[in-house]
């Protein structure tokens, strides 16, 4: 067997996946500095529904998902609770609560803490990207159903990006190091997806910081595959970035009343 068309030794048999339950994990105990003053940032309204049953919502939109696990802030669980059950999600899928930690990981950690043994696979998304459509959420699943240990979605890039050194003080201009070529670059969204076992081993063995699940478990030495997302799965980070969400869920609707 040539070296091509050997399976690699990360991915699992397709069939061994196929009907294994899929539960997503949905950090939202973050407080949204960026976004400025106000409620945690998963509990503001877009569209007069909180950005957190938005997301919860987008997840359940799947088939394929039958449990959604909502971290929410550590003193906030009731409070989500009392959410999820004032808003109408569908029956098909399972609700949980469990209260987070101080940094995105711990509340990762503890939301994967809390699954049920048989969800075999996860995805992991975050609250603060309420609009992804349901076919992004459904070819993650896909691909780690056939066989990946970890799937991310991602869009290209408009924007140039630079490597700098960074300024010790905001404002001052910083140093350019690199220009990596843009055409081989991707901005990742969520929900990732993953086989849980390896989810918790990243967990288990990285301890660095890191901005997304799919590093860890690139740490562990694992098949990280991207999948094409979409550009209604941006992250609601800044001010514009609601004014941005408005604008989308003003179209849907719109479109929804054709
Ligand atoms: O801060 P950032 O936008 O990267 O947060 C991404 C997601 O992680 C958000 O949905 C946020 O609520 C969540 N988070 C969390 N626990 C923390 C910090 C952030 O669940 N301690």
């Amino acid at each position: 067997m040539s070296d091509e068309s050997r399976p690699s030794p990360t991915r699992q048999a397709p069939d061994t996946r196929a009907n294994t339950p899929t539960a997503v994990v949905i950090p939202a105990a973050g407080r949204g500095v960026r976004l400025g003053p106000g409620a945690p940032k998963a509990l503001r309204a877009l569209g007069g529904t909180p950005m957190l049953i938005h997301a919860v919502r987008a997840m359940a939109a799947s088939r394929g998902v039958s449990l959604v696990v909502v971290v929410a802030p550590p003193d906030g669980a009731d409070e989500v609770k009392s959410l999820l059950d004032a808003h109408a999600l569908p029956e098909r899928t399972d609700f949980l609560v469990v209260p987070g930690g101080s940094t995105r990981q711990e509340s990762v950690r503890l939301g994967l803490d809390a699954l049920p043994p048989e969800y075999g696979i996860v995805l992991v998304h975050d609250a603060a990207r309420p609009l992804v459509p349901v076919d992004t959420v459904d070819a993650v699943i896909d691909a780690v159903r056939e066989g990946a240990p970890a799937v991310v979605p991602a869009v290209p890039l408009a924007d140039t990006v630079k490597q700098v050194e960074p300024a010790g003080t905001p404002g001052e201009p910083e140093p350019v190091v690199a220009t990596p070529e843009r055409a081989r670059l991707r901005a990742v969204q969520t929900p990732q997806g993953f086989d849980r076992a390896t989810l918790v081993r990243a967990h288990g063995t990285v301890t660095d910081d890191v901005t997304d699940d799919a590093s860890m478990v690139e740490q562990l030495g694992l098949e990280v595959v991207v999948v094409p997302g979409h550009e209604e799965a941006f992250k609601v980070t800044r001010p514009l970035d609601l004014v941005l969400a408005e604008a989308v869920l003003a179209r849907r609707r719109l479109n929804d009343g054709f």
